[in-house]
């Protein structure tokens, strides 16, 4: 039986609705991984003629959260940021996703100051997601023609986040559009 959004949409609001911590992000997580495998999803939304950016596929009215398709024709190597008060779930739907958990090593107390280094760095492939939560710190990376899913707890665009500028060791919080890939 093929999943749908329609279907992956209705799962997500039933779960965050029982659960909107980690176990219910957990369950959507793996979810996303269902969806990311129907070929049918893919050619719908992240197709070769998919429209560039962010594209929203479904925003809950009741609960708050999104899921956008981001479809990227140039390689990119981001910024470190943050979602601030937003947990985030990216799922790769074509090409692949280097993403990277940075880690402060300050006590975050001097305003406007941040010293980080990486923690981790882990590769998305088709099928694969993985869960940034709440004001994790994370850089992603990806080639041309990648296109990824994102499930955001809020739209991110009504919320501060960070950016962090690693070798100056500063940090600002903002809110700015959606990341709709390499200019
Ligand atoms: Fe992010």
């Amino acid at each position: 039986m093929a999943y749908t959004l329609e279907e992956f949409s209705a799962d997500c609001h039933r779960i965050l609705k029982v659960d909107p911590g980690a176990a219910g992000r957990e369950q959507v997580r793996q979810k996303l991984e269902k969806l990311l495998l129907e070929d049918d999803f893919i050619a719908a939304n992240c197709g070769p003629d998919a429209k560039g950016g962010a594209n929203v596929l479904y925003a809950d009215a009741e609960l708050g959260f999104q899921i956008l398709a981001h479809i990227m024709d140039k390689g990119h190597e981001g910024g470190v940021h943050d979602h601030g008060a937003s947990w985030a779930i990216y799922g790769q739907a074509v090409g692949h996703t280097d993403m990277t958990e940075w880690k402060r090593t300050d006590d975050g107390t001097a305003e406007g100051r941040a010293s980080v280094e990486k923690d981790r760095t882990y590769r998305l492939e088709r099928g694969q997601a993985g869960i940034f939560q709440d004001h994790k710190i994370h850089s992603i990376a990806y080639p041309a023609g990648a296109r990824f899913i994102r499930v955001t707890g809020v739209d991110l665009q009504t919320i501060a986040r960070g950016r962090y500028d690693v070798a100056a060791g500063t940090m600002a919080m903002d809110k700015r559009p959606n990341f709709k890939g390499a200019a």
